[in-house]
């Protein structure tokens, strides 16, 4: 049997973990290509993983004929997902696209039709939560309505750390600049909360009623040149339309770093419960009752399967698995471009002071 072909475009920091990850998928032989415009990058990367087989070119790279199975991983800046992925989808091979899946929703658009047209797969790693224990418990309670009629979530995340997208050790200073990463702290963890949300909702519709933004000032020394015009601090009032005709209110809000208390709170509230997590901190969920009258509390733990995917690992094993044919949680296609969608559609309405709504049905 032939190996398997891996190509990576792009060979910065997340590439590193995919490649171990790769190590780890259930394939006996594996041919792993790398390619990176700077060859300098190119260089330590075949130093640090020997196994792999560089290339300076992305188009004589992909110019190899595809095998059925082959699949691209796109580890770019945002600025280039679009242009290299649909690249990518037109040599025949399947796509798993970092995330966030592009800048704005026409690239996305464009992305999915290729990849209609050209009847592969598109992925996006922003599922890194999906599959978790929290998200699936969450996603079966509120599936068999163990909360009652959901009708309100609180997505906040503020904290007072370094700014978002600064990667320890690495000089990422394309995280600051509209022109290449498309937005700040939504756009950089954004995807993850969308993702998750949208997976445990399944919404059909999802309505931006308002949003807001702003980049909190400071005096942290940026690298020589850098451009810094994104937000750091983010929120949005949503309506999510469910299957079931059901409507929820999602109270939504990212920030880092913003001038107030590092906050976490992730919360479904429903006529006859309600549930608190944390997937951070992997402590486990709080489910609040009716208890004869009076709230009861229960603490669910977070229980880890050491044998399942870790956080980094989960979107390329997901995505492996689809394209084997075989049962997965990977968000592909039309719902990984519905999930960026609303994303985008937060900041569209900050931009044109308008309420937004995005529907699957229109993909
Ligand atoms: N670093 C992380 O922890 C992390 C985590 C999750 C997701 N991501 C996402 O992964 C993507 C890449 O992030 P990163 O942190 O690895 O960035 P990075 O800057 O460390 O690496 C990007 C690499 O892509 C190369 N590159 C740029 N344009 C190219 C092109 N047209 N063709 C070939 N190579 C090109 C650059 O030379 C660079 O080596 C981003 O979308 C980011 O949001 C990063």
């Amino acid at each position: 049997m032939s190996k398997r072909r891996i190509y990576i475009i792009g060979a910065g920091s997340i590439a590193n973990s995919h490649v171990q990850t790769i190590s780890k998928l259930p394939i006996d032989e594996v041919e792993t290509h790398v390619s990176d415009n700077n060859p300098i990058v190119l260089q330590q990367f075949k130093e640090r993983f020997p196994q792999v087989i560089p290339h300076q070119d992305t188009t004589a790279m992909l110019a190899e004929p595809a095998r059925e199975n082959d699949f691209v991983i796109v580890c770019t800046p945002p600025v280039s997902h679009c242009a290299i992925t649909v690249q990518a989808l037109e040599s025949n091979r399947h796509v798993l696209c970092e995330k966030p899946l592009a800048m704005n929703q026409g690239e996305s658009r464009s992305m999915l039709a290729k990849a209609q047209e050209t009847e592969r797969l598109l992925g996006c790693c922003s599922s890194r939560f999906i599959g978790h224990h929290v998200t699936e418990t969450m996603k079966s309670w509120v599936e068999e309505q163990k909360l009652g009629r959901l009708y309100h979530v609180r997505w906040l995340y503020r904290g007072q750390g370094s700014r978002s997208g600064v990667v320890v050790g690495s000089n990422r200073s394309w995280c600051f600049d509209s022109q290449q990463s498309g937005g700040g702290v939504l756009m950089d963890w954004g995807p993850y909360d969308m993702t998750a949300i949208n997976d445990i909702l399944q919404p059909i519709q999802v309505d931006v009623l308002h949003a807001w933004m702003a980049p909190p000032v400071s005096d942290a020394v940026l690298p020589e040149g850098a451009v810094l015009d994104v937000e750091f601090h983010i929120g949005a009032s949503m309506i999510y339309h469910c299957q079931d005709g059901s409507q929820v209110s999602v109270s939504f809000e990212r920030g880092h770093p913003a001038y107030a208390s590092s906050t976490k709170q992730f919360e479904f509230q429903g006529t006859e419960g309600a549930v608190e997590f944390d997937w951070l901190d992997q402590d486990g969920l709080t489910y609040y009752y009716n208890d004869q009258g009076m709230v009861g509390s229960q603490h669910v733990p977070y229980v880890q399967d050491e044998n399942a995917p870790q956080m980094l690992e989960r979107p390329l094993f997901y995505f492996f698995q689809s394209i084997n044919g075989q049962p997965s949680p990977a968000v592909l296609n039309e719902r990984a471009v519905f999930n960026f969608n609303c994303l985008r559609a937060v900041y569209d309405c900050v931009r044109n002071r308008r309420s937004q709504s995005v529907r699957l049905e229109d993909l």
